[in-house]
């Protein structure tokens, strides 16, 4: 199937075109840049916890401290999110490869099996790198995706390293090498 999209050519026009590069090709040239892993949670209108993982973090300004994430318009977790209007940005540290992967699958109940609790009333896991809690205040469409700009209310670091995503695994970093130090894992 061929898409329109916008495009801006050497000429500096912006102008239909066909998608010149195939979905597996971008995804696959996009998975060689490295990302940490985030789960963005949320409390539904009944309370309920949601969430779903994400590697589109990130940050976006910093007077007035805005970050931004993307969701895909297949998310069944995003509408949810949408709706209560604010969320939690965690990232994952490098031991919750597993919590990763939860997150990653739609449907069913993410937080059964996990330990976490409530910062404001929004689900926050237990073993995270670090927080932020956001309000939703802005969404843009693109594409397949929706971008959601979050203002950011508060944060909280754990001082534990994160986990990466790079061409399609999970990572951990090496420990940085401090002379003398044997440096270890916190
Ligand atoms: C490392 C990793 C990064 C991901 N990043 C995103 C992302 O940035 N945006 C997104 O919508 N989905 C992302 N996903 C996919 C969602 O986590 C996945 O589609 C999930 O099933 C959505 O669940 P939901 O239907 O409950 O919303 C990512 C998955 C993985 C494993």
């Amino acid at each position: 199937m061929v898409d329109r999209m916008s495009h801006v050519d050497s000429g500096e026009t912006v102008r239909g075109v066909e998608n010149l590069v195939e979905a597996a090709q971008l995804r696959q040239t996009c998975a060689t840049w490295p990302t940490g892993v985030a789960a963005v949670t949320s409390a539904g209108t009944d309370g309920v916890p949601v969430g779903l993982a994400v590697n589109s973090f990130t940050s976006l300004s910093l007077e007035p401290p805005l970050v931004l994430f993307c969701a895909a318009l297949s998310s069944t977790t995003w509408p949810r999110i949408r709706a209560a209007g604010r969320f939690l940005v965690q990232v994952l540290a490098a031991d919750q490869h597993d919590v990763a992967e939860v997150f990653a699958r739609s449907g069913g109940d993410k937080f059964a099996g996990l330990a976490w609790h409530r910062r404001d009333g929004l689900p926050e896991l237990a073993g995270i790198s670090a927080v932020l809690k956001c309000s939703l205040v802005e969404v843009h469409t693109g594409g397949d995706h929706e971008i959601a700009v979050g203002r950011v209310e508060a944060v909280e670091t754990f001082g534990k390293r994160p986990l990466v995503f790079h061409d399609g695994a999970m990572h951990t970093l090496p420990l940085p090498r401090v002379a003398g130090s044997g440096a270890e894992e916190r």
